[in-house]
């Protein structure tokens, strides 16, 4: 058996994946990542500039024309291209529908439901980032954060309804409401109600029901074992997964775009969704101190590849990821009102 084993994908198996629906979907990269050169994450500069994400309710028009930019240069680029929008969008679909298996296994890699869910996520935006940066030629460009756990940002961010962060396939009946937490079916609250009960499980979920890693980071995946572990952090659980619902499409068919996980990353929304989820993380973990969450090789040293904004095909392990101010970010400071929401 494999057990105590890193995780890590068998970059030559990758098959079209089921999404969480009853599609078959087919994300498979190319150029082939088997056929690459696989170069080892470095550290951005220690004395490069930290780029802060601010809150996407709190951005200035200037940055909202950055932003539209870089992703209107990312739209265009050609359709094989690392860079290109669906092809950062495939990324989400690669590793969160299990397109690869893991190696020496046929145990699906995937990235959702489980300790590796706030890292992979993590070194996505790291990476998605960069790559807009670079593309302006800004290398102090930054993410914005969709700040749903905080009253001013429970409504879908309105800088994401417009031009090239615009996506059709959204709710359109929801987008103008409060956001809910508790999102399985519209459960008639009022936006006041809402905004209690959101709080409310955001102490919930960040505090008193968070104590221990294994409750905030989900279930410890152990490599080359299927389905022994598949449940989410409390993050993850919600807000996290209803949100994908509340956004997606109602008329499509597993909830596209935001709500399956082969086309969340159509959506610009995703990255300042999981924005906020890393902010949470990190939140999180000051809370504790910056206490490593699992003194656990397997877990430190599983891994994941991606294309740098030099166009490097780049392993970046969960060791590298959990200190924010090693990879050069940070969040703006908005306060966090659920703080002193105690049910
Ligand atoms: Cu990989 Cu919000 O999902």
């Amino acid at each position: 058996k494999n057990r105590g084993i890193p995780l890590k994908a068998n970059l030559s198996s990758c098959h079209p994946s089921y999404p969480s629906g009853d599609q078959i979907g087919s994300c498979c990269p190319t150029p082939a990542w088997s056929e690459l050169e696989i170069i080892d994450f470095q550290f951005p500069d220690p004395s490069s500039p930290i780029r802060v994400r601010r809150a996407a309710h709190l951005v200035d028009e200037e940055y909202k024309a950055k932003y539209e930019k870089a992703v209107a240069i990312m739209k265009e680029l050609p359709l094989d291209h690392p860079h290109n929008f669906w092809r950062q969008a495939d990324l989400h679909c690669i590793y969160c529908t299990g397109a690869f298996d893991q190696v020496n296994s046929t145990a699906p890699f995937k990235t959702h439901h489980s300790w590796l869910f706030f890292p992979w996520h993590r070194a996505l935006l790291y990476f998605h980032e960069r790559i807009l940066g670079k593309l302006i030629g800004d290398d102090n460009f930054a993410l914005t954060f969709w700040s749903w756990d905080h009253p001013d940002g429970m409504h879908f961010p309105t800088m994401f309804t417009k031009g090239v962060l615009n996506d059709t396939e959204r709710d359109a009946i929801r987008l103008p409401t409060v956001v809910d937490f508790n999102y399985h079916e519209d459960r008639g609250l009022t936006d006041g109600e809402l905004v209690l009960d959101n709080l409310a499980l955001m102490y919930h979920h960040m505090v008193s029901g968070a104590k221990k890693a294994e409750l905030f980071m989900g279930c410890k995946l152990r490599s080359g074992v299927d389905g022994d572990c598949d449940s989410g952090g409390t993050i993850e659980e919600s807000p996290h997964n209803p949100m994908h619902g509340w956004v997606g499409d109602r008329n499509n068919p597993v909830k596209e775009d935001m709500g399956a996980f082969h086309s969340a990353g159509r959506d610009p929304v995703l990255y300042a969704h999981h924005s906020n989820i890393d902010r949470m993380w990190a939140t999180w973990q000051k809370m504790r101190n910056n206490e490593l969450e699992f003194d656990n090789e397997e877990w430190l040293n599983s891994e994941f590849t991606f294309f740098d904004e030099n166009l490097q095909f780049v392993r970046i392990r969960v060791r590298d990821v959990l200190n924010m101010s090693k990879l050069r970010i940070d969040y703006q400071d908005i306060g966090l009102p659920w703080l002193d929401t105690r049910p």
